[in-house]
């Protein structure tokens, strides 16, 4: 298969989280005989420096014809000032609407071997195998600003047309997974989760094999870490996803670890961890890249189809946690490149005895 990918490192551990999940795609490139072309651009903080623009034309048309994207991190203290023209958060904001990319999958695992590392009782994380969905193009990312000299305001708008299309898409997952849906909201507070409740009620009718329930947020929060294996797909507005799913990455071990897969209708999607541009860890080789590296995962799933290849950078990856190197965040003392490398070393281990490592592994979206 031939596939032109476009790599957006950005900033702090962008570059280096991105470059090391390059690095397993073309060795999964080269195992399988795939042909796939890396176009880097700039984008965010980096994009500010060069061009002006947190989201240069150039690097959103590129996105646009790309097979797939996959993205560092943006934003880091050098372009904080609240008085700032632009933000890199911008750039990041603008594409994911330039791609219509309205549904980001965030999946979370409890590998054993980190669940014992975890402030939360062990016992808690046995089974915790979830997929949050966060609708990602809407609500108060996308609604209007005011600003004067002492008032704001921030738009909070949702459509029906947008609440059902992120919802339909969670029902699917559901479907394929173990038929548990939570939806999450305010609605004893917000008119747009109550307009966000009743479509899921409607919606659900056309799913009568799915079960849903319905948790209002502040609740979610506190259920996350007390009954995180209740869980199978949560599906939420833009703000509270945001919140919950770093929320939810105490239980995995750390947010170094989580993988996302930001989908539409029209593109094959862009694929990013769900951290930041950790600025206090930034250029000094450290960053834990497994986040970045599964998201180059989810990118062969649901960009490129190649589902085995899929499994095997998973299946190296939970190698890697069960025998190391780490991270220091998972309380090692290997550095990025590290386990970069041992990660693709795993990938011939798990190509010749694959089988071994897939132990009751779910479909993660
Ligand atoms: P952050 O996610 O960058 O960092 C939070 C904490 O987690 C830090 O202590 C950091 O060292 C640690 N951490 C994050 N990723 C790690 C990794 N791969 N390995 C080891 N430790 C890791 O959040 P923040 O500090 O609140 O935000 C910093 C900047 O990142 C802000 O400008 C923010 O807007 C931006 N941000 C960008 C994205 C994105 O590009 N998708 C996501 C979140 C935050
Ligand atoms: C994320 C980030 C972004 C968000 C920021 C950087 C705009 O926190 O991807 O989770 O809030 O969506
Ligand atoms: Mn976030």
């Amino acid at each position: 298969m031939q596939a032109n990918l476009v790599i957006l490192p950005g900033d702090g551990v962008g570059p280096e989280v991105s470059a090391a999940a390059v690095a397993v795609l073309k060795a999964v490139a080269e195992r399988g005989g795939h042909v796939f072309d890396f176009d880097e651009h700039p984008i965010g903080g980096a994009a500010i420096d060069a061009t002006g623009e947190p989201l240069p034309e150039a690097t959103r048309k590129a996105c646009q014809k790309a097979d797939a994207v996959l993205l560092g991190a943006v934003g880091g203290p050098k372009w904080s000032n609240p008085d700032a023209r632009v933000r890199p958060e911008q750039g990041l904001l603008g594409l994911r609407a330039a791609l219509g990319v309205y549904a980001n999958l965030r999946p979370l695992r409890v590998h054993p071997r980190l669940a014992e590392r975890s402030p939360l009782k062990t016992d808690r994380l046995t089974g915790v195998d979830f997929v949050v969905i966060r609708e990602l193009t809407g609500g108060a990312y996308f609604g209007a600003k005011t600003r004067t000299a002492d008032s704001a305001t921030d738009e909070c708008k949702y459509t029906v047309a947008e609440i059902e299309r992120v919802l339909r898409r969670s029902f699917e997952l559901a479907r394929q997974r173990g038929g548990r849906l939570t939806s999450v909201d305010k609605a004893n507070v917000l008119e747009t989760s109550r307009l966000w409740r009743s479509t899921a009620e409607r919606v659900a009718k056309s799913y009568p094999d799915v079960s849903l329930e319905h948790q209002l947020v502040d609740s979610m929060a506190m259920l996350l870490l007390t009954q995180p294996a209740r869980y199978d797909v949560i599906v939420t507005e833009n703000l509270f996803g945001d919140i919950l799913t770093d929320e939810a990455a105490a239980l995995a071990g750390s947010l170094g670890l989580l993988p996302s897969a930001s989908l539409g209708d029209a593109h094959g999607g862009l694929y990013e961890p769900i951290h930041g541009s950790a600025p206090d860890i930034a250029g000094q080789g450290v960053a834990n890249p497994m986040g970045t590296i599964a998201s180059a995962a989810l990118l062969l799933r649901h960009a490129l189809g190649l589902e085995d290849e899929a499994q095997q950078v998973e299946a190296a990856i939970d190698h890697v946690i069960e025998h190391g190197p780490l991270t220091r965040d998972i309380g090692g003392h290997a550095g990025t490149e590290e386990v970069r490398d041992a990660v693709i070393s795993a990938l011939d281990l798990v190509q010749t005895d694959k089988k071994a490592f897939f132990t009751g592994m779910r479909a993660c979206g």
